[in-house]
Formats: C-alpha cells, structure tokens, sequence
C-alpha cells in the first residue's frame, strides 16, 4: 500500500495484487547473459529466462513486460516497484536473501574461468591464477567478481559494469582471465574458439533462484509450486533443450 506517497510495500501486499489488477508481469533481468538474456539487434529480448518469462506471465493470465535493468541496481529496482520479480540468472547468495525472497532453485551452476591461449599454455589448473602476475576480470556485483576475490587473492583484479565489457579484455589480450557463471563461459568460448580457452571446472556451487520482494509469501507460494510444474510437466526441459543443447 502506499502510504503519504511512500512505495514501501505493507506487509500483507502481494505482488500478485498488482500483477492481476494492471495485467502484467514486470521481469527484472540485465541482457548480455548468455545464454539467459540477450537483446536482438532489432530490439527485442530472448533466452533461457526470458522463455520461463514468457510462459509465467501466460499461466498468470498477463502479459509479459521485460524490465531490463543495470546488474549493479537490479536489487534496489525490485524494491522500489520497478518489477514484480528478478529473473536474471541471480545467484541465491545469504547476502542477497536478507535482503529479498528467492523462490526454489531453478538452475545449479558455478564459477568457472576463461582464459587467454598464452594463459592455458602455461597453467595446469585454475588455482594457479591465485599470482599477482595474473590480472583478473569480473562484473560489478556478481558472484564471479566474489569468487574472483576469494579464490584469488593474490592476483589483480578489475571489474567492469558488464560481462561483455569484461570478457573482452581476456578475447583482446588485454586482462589474462575472466571469472564467471559456467554456462556463459561454455557458450562464450565456443562461440568465440581459439581467442578465449574455458577451464571449465566450477570451483564453487551456485544456485539461481527468482527474487521477489519480502514478506510476499502469496507469491512465493505460486512461484515454487509453478516451479515443479513446469519442472514435471516437460516445459522447463522444452525450453532447457532449446537454449543449452542446441
Ligand atoms: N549468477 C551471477 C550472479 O548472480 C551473475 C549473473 C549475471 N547476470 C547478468 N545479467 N549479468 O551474480
């Protein structure tokens, strides 16, 4: 409810309240995720989240209206109204659940690194970039940019506002690895072979969970139960299939 103008949600609002009433499900994602969200030359967004998007705002009845938004304040955007719910690859991270709801988990992954051809000549294993001879590159805000400065202290790091602006640095020679989720990784190194080699064993565990704002158990309760719907009804393998095994 809003009170003397304030957008702080009461306690007993659901999301689901204003979702019904102005017909549409507005997702948070930032594109440039591949491949869960990316943004066509012409415009529009496609992937991985975009599709359970899509299929989400139909079993609720509403249209799909796609939010897209910088990684670094897609948290504070959830808060304030700007969308009903982050479907964005997020990672279910403590730090991130004091501060929103996460619905199940509905991917595991983990970080791994790409690095340069140089770089994989001269390592056996991802822990020797743990060197201040090596010069890492995440994003602002994201779970490789924590797993950079945890398993590797000793090497220098650079962060940069997207994921595109970082792996380029490791494609033009410029930063020596880039720490990242796993499936990017896969599907960047392949799309881009010889330029970037992936080492793609995950060194930490990461699940991605939808975010919502808190105390909105309605919705999450519509969310998790959709969850294994769509995970026992072939949906999600249906749309699985089409993004990773193509
Ligand atoms: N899974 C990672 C995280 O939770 C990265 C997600 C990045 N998503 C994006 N659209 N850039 O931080």
């Amino acid at each position: 409810g809003s009170v003397l103008g304030s957008t702080v949600a009461n306690a007993a609002d659901s999301a689901i309240d204003n979702i019904l009433s102005t017909g549409e499900l507005k997702v948070c994602f930032e594109a440039g995720y591949i491949p869960f969200e990316m943004k066509t030359k012409d415009g529009r967004f496609i992937g991985f989240d975009i599709d359970v998007s899509k299929h989400m705002a139909r079993a609720m009845g509403v249209k799909f209206v796609p939010v897209n938004t910088a990684w670094d304040g897609i948290i504070p955007a959830l808060q304030t109204g700007k969308c009903d719910i982050i479907n964005g690859g997020m990672g279910i991270t403590p730090e991130r659940n004091l501060k929103v709801l996460f619905a199940d988990t509905y991917l595991e992954m983990g970080q791994t690194v790409l690095v340069t051809p140089e770089v994989a000549a001269e390592i056996t294993d991802y822990r020797d970039l743990n060197d201040p001879k090596y010069n890492l590159v995440s994003q602002i805000g994201t779970t490789g940019a924590i797993a950079a400065k945890k398993y590797f202290p000793n090497a220098q790091l650079n962060l940069f506002e997207t994921s595109a602006d970082s792996v380029l640095q490791v494609k033009n020679g410029k930063a020596d690895a880039f720490v990242y989720d796993l499936p990017y990784n896969a599907m960047y190194a392949a799309q881009n072979k010889g330029g970037v080699v992936h080492l793609d064993e995950a060194f930490t565990y990461e699940p991605l969970g939808w975010a919502i704002r808190q105390d909105d158990v309605n919705f999450l309760n519509f969310l998790n139960n959709y969850l294994v719907q769509i995970k026992k009804d072939g949906t999600y393998d249906r749309i699985y299939d089409k993004w990773f095994n193509s």
